[in-house]
């Protein structure tokens, strides 16, 4: 939803440090969107454009938003400096690199120091990081809160549905269909 919309609130923003970014983060937007979470996406880069970053972490408390999602690839320094200038909640998104399979990024992310924590997503973890937002919100929302429990009866029966296949079908047909 355009942000010009004045019924536009985020609760969640899903910050990335380029358009490079938005594919590993898409799964995330659209599960909250799924669950009726509105989202504002930015490009916010902490090399490129450090004072738009600065400027959004300071005032995102004031705005509305609840947590923030970021996501980064190579020095990923994005979630942790936006850590450092909000107390909201950040969860970090490692986003994978060509030339380091997104291990640079993960680390980047993952090791922060004392006082200042991001919550730090498996490489790749847009979707993940989504869900969990999802959670954090529906501590205090439970509509929130029973459609991540339905999200997750899908995932178990889907599990289920693959296993009875799998024991009635046998191996190599099962394979066949994959
Ligand atoms: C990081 O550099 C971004 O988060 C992105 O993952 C990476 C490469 O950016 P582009 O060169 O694709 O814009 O800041």
């Amino acid at each position: 939803m355009p942000s010009a919309d004045s019924a536009f609130k985020p609760q969640v923003a899903v910050v990335m440090g380029s358009d490079s970014d938005l594919a590993t983060l898409d799964p995330g937007i659209k599960v909250l969107e799924e669950f009726g979470i509105q989202v504002e996406v930015r490009v916010l880069s902490a090399h490129r454009t450090p004072l738009e970053m600065i400027d959004f972490a300071l005032k995102a408390e004031s705005i509305g938003l609840k947590l923030i999602i970021a996501g980064a690839g190579g020095a990923a320094h994005l979630p942790g400096m936006i850590a450092s200038l909000t107390s909201l909640p950040v969860i970090g998104v490692p986003v994978k690199t060509h030339s380091l399979s997104g291990v640079d990024s993960m680390y980047s992310i993952l090791q922060m120091p004392g006082g200042i924590p991001v919550a730090t997503m498996a490489i790749g973890g847009g979707l993940n990081a989504g869900l969990l937002a999802a959670q954090i919100l529906g501590i205090s929302d439970s509509k929130v809160q029973e459609l991540v429990k339905a999200y997750r009866k899908n995932l178990h029966d889907q599990v289920i549905k693959k296993d009875a296949r799998l024991v009635n079908e046998g191996v190599e047909s099962y394979l066949k269909e994959m």
